[in-house]
């Protein structure tokens, strides 16, 4: 039907939303504007993600980088969250997608925290996508906070390992994304699930956030097919 191979579509992808400004300043409005129009990129990366069977969504929201832009712009992006969470909740629930976030919620506005709460709780139970909004996250702070737990647990050094590392992490009992993907043409993973990516494959689309649609998502996935992943060994590819 769209050419891709059904039994190995990648259980988790994680998108670097990026390219919502410059996709305004294109039509010669504010970035703002951007941020708007991308609404309509994460519903229907949802909704793709969910036809194909992808069991995890991560989706790259608010960097702990992203304070240091212009007031009236991080305001901007706290009200759509608000906004677009409570529109988007019932379509959700009804979809079998359940919510969650990474990141530090602490530092968000309050009224985005009770929100955010709210719909997480509204999940369904028998979901079929996990959606989680990575907010006010970044890999260092993650990484910062897993050592500190465990510091504070009292663990030995002899004990710490990769495992008890990863079950520190905000993503601990998720599956590590086998596919990475990144609009706008940057080809950097800006502070982005750096140990988790550690075996993903990468795509890098030219095409800008509001921009993305199913198609660019299952090219994605079709490069993704595409690959060799050798996880460090040899080919298990015939012929090579
Ligand atoms: C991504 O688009 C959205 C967020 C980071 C919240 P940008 O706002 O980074 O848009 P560009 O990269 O400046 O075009
Ligand atoms: C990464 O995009 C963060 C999100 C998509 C939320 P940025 O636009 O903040 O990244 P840089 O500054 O180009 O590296
Ligand atoms: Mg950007």
């Amino acid at each position: 039907m769209n050419g891709l191979d059904l039994d190995r579509i990648p259980q988790h992808v994680a998108i670097i939303m990026d390219g919502n400004g410059r996709w305004a300043n294109n039509k010669g409005q504010d970035r703002v504007f951007g941020h708007l129009n991308g609404v309509e990129s994460v519903r229907e990366a949802v909704r793709t993600a969910g036809k194909l069977g992808i069991k995890y969504l991560t989706l790259y929201a608010f960097s702990t980088e992203n304070w240091s832009r212009p007031m009236e712009e991080v305001n901007a992006l706290m009200d759509l969250l608000l906004r677009t969470l409570v529109s988007e909740s019932k379509d959700l629930f009804d979809n079998g997608v359940k919510l969650q976030t990474i990141g530090d919620l602490s530092g968000l506005p309050q009224n985005c925290v009770d929100s955010l709460n709210e719909a997480i709780s509204n999940s369904p139970d028998n979901h079929k996508l996990v959606l989680t909004l990575a907010l006010n996250y970044s890999s260092k702070w993650e990484i910062t906070s897993a050592v500190k737990a465990l510091m504070g647990s009292g663990i030995s050094s002899e004990e710490v390992d990769a495992d008890s590392i990863a079950k520190n992490l905000a993503t601990a009992g998720m599956p590590d994304p086998e596919l990475m993907i990144r609009t706008s043409g940057e080809h950097r993973i800006s502070n982005f699930m750096l140990w988790q990516l550690a075996y993903a494959e990468f795509h890098f689309s030219s095409v800008l956030w509001p921009d993305f649609r199913e198609e660019h998502f299952i090219a994605a996935i079709a490069d993704y097919q595409n690959r060799d992943r050798r996880f460090g060994g040899v080919s298990q590819q015939k012929n090579q």
